[in-house]
C-alpha cells in the first residue's frame, strides 16, 4: 500500500547519505558496508591515540577543575614521546597537513590537555622562533576562481612585510571537536606562555601563530586582543 511505501522510505532516508561522526569528525556514507568498517577502523584509531593512561613522572605543567595540561618534551621517554607524535599525526591530518616535519623536533615542546575522563581533549606544539611576521587585521579578498580550495582563499591573510621579533611559534593547536568553546585552547596558550621559557612569562607578541586555519584565527585574534 501507499503507506507503507512511504514508511520504508522515510527508514531509508535515516539511514543513508553522509553524515559526520561528532566523535571522530570522519564524513562517511552511512549504510555503505565499506565506508561503514572504514569508519568503525578510523573511529577506534582515533580514540585510541586519544586514549591517556599517563606514566609516573609526568609533567604536569597545570591543574584544572576539568583536567590538567601535561608537557612532553623531546628527550622524555620513548613512550611519551611517541604518545606526543600520535596525537600530531590525529592533528595534522584534521588541519590537512601532510606530513608537515617538524622545523627543529629537539626544541619542540608539545602540551596536552587531557580530560579528567583520561582523554586528550587539546593539543599544542610549541616551538622556538627568532622572528615572525605579523598577520594584518583584514584578509585579502582573493579573486574567486572556479575550482580554488575555499579553504585557501580564507588561509590568504595578509602578511606585514617586516619580520618582528618573537619567542615562541605556536605551529599546531587543535581541541576536540566535542570540547570546543570551554577555553581548553586559551588555557594551553597560558600555559605556554609561562613555562616555555623559564624564569619569564611571555607576551602575547612573543608568540606566533604560524599558517593559522580561519578558527584559528578567530581564536588568536581574539585571544591577543586585536
Ligand atoms: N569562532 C569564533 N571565535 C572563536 C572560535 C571560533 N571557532 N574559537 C575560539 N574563539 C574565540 C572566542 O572568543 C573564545 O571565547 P568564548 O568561547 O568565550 O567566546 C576564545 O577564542 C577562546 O576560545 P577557546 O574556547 O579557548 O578555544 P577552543 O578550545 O574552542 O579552541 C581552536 C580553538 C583550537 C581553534 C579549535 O577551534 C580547533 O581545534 N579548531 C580546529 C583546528 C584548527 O583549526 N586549529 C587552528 C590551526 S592554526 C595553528 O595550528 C597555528
Ligand atoms: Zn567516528
Amino acid at each position: 500500500s501507499c503507506s507503507r511505501d512511504q514508511m520504508i522510505i522515510d527508514a531509508g532516508q535515516r539511514h543513508f547519505g553522509a553524515v559526520g561522526c561528532k566523535s571522530c569528525g570522519m564524513i562517511y556514507t552511512a549504510g555503505s558496508p565499506e565506508d561503514e568498517a572504514q569508519h568503525i577502523q578510523h573511529h577506534e584509531r582515533f580514540l585510541e591515540a586519544l586514549r591517556y593512561v599517563g606514566w609516573k613522572k609526568e609533567r604536569v605543567v597545570a591543574e584544572f577543575w576539568d583536567g590538567k595540561i601535561v608537557l612532553i618534551l623531546p628527550a622524555d621517554p620513548k613512550y611519551a614521546v611517541k604518545k606526543a607524535e600520535d596525537v600530531r599525526e590525529i592533528v595534522d591530518n584534521e588541519l590537512g597537513f601532510q606530513q608537515v616535519a617538524l622545523s627543529c623536533p629537539a626544541k619542540t615542546k608539545t602540551y596536552l590537555f587531557v580530560s579528567n575522563e583520561k582523554t586528550i581533549v587539546g593539543c599544542l606544539v610549541a616551538e622556538s622562533i627568532k622572528q615572525a611576521f605579523r598577520v594584518l587585521a583584514e584578509p585579502v579578498v582573493a579573486a574567486q576562481s572556479p575550482g580554488q580550495d575555499p579553504l585557501q582563499q580564507h588561509r590568504a591573510w595578509r602578511c606585514s612585510t617586516r619580520p618582528e621579533p618573537a619567542v615562541c611559534g605556536v605551529s599546531r593547536i587543535w581541541v576536540l571537536g566535542l570540547a570546543r568553546r570551554k577555553g581548553v585552547a586559551r588555557r594551553m596558550v597560558d600555559v605556554v606562555r609561562s613555562t616555555f621559557m623559564y624564569g619569564s612569562y611571555l607576551s602575547t607578541e612573543e608568540i606566533a601563530f604560524s599558517d593559522p586555519t580561519p578558527d584559528g584565527k578567530l581564536f588568536a585574534t581574539r585571544y591577543c586582543g586585536t
